[in-house]
């Protein structure tokens, strides 16, 4: 069993800390990816809050696939260059959406999100996924929250 504290209440860079810390645990000596994507995207969910989706796409040959997640069904393949995922995907660059509404191409999956939050995963120069979190309030996500996954993404892409 895994038991991690978690207090969504600390400020983000501390809270940001306490999850990276927990997923660099959760995912020592397990050399299975898909079986890490499972449980960090489980760890994401537990530690923050406000979301309606967390989860990874995977890069397969030239588009992304669905991965592990938590939350409702959603597309399985997206286009490099679709939607918001396919958006960091093309531009390795992390997207921060204020309202989903108003992005070019939002890819809706669950009606309740608002906002949504894409990193790219890159692992020796080369993107391998990208980590999408969604959630139902407005501008849920900062520069604060892209840096904080970004780093993340950087202690988990040995991996995934
Ligand atoms: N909204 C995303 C698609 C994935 S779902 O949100 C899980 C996009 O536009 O890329």
């Amino acid at each position: 069993m895994f038991e991690f504290a978690c207090e969504p209440d600390l400020p983000k860079p501390e809270l940001y800390d306490s999850l990276r810390e927990a997923a660099v645990a959760l995912i020592a000596d397990e050399p299975d990816s898909i079986a890490n994507m499972a449980n960090l995207a489980a760890l994401i969910w537990q530690f923050l809050p406000q979301l309606n989706w967390a989860g990874f796409y995977r890069l397969v040959g030239d588009e992304l696939v669905l991965g592990p997640f938590v939350g409702k069904p959603a597309c399985v393949r997206i286009a490099i260059g679709k939607g918001v995922c396919g958006t960091a995907a093309a531009t390795l660059e992390s997207q921060i959406v204020p309202d989903v509404h108003a992005f070019p191409g939002h890819i809706a999956c669950d009606a309740n999100s608002r906002s949504e939050l894409v990193i790219p995963v890159i692992r020796d120069g080369s993107l391998i996924s990208v980590i999408d979190l969604d959630s139902p309030v407005p501008a849920r996500f900062d520069r604060t929250d892209a840096a904080c996954m970004e780093a993340f993404a950087r202690s988990i892409e040995h991996a995934v």
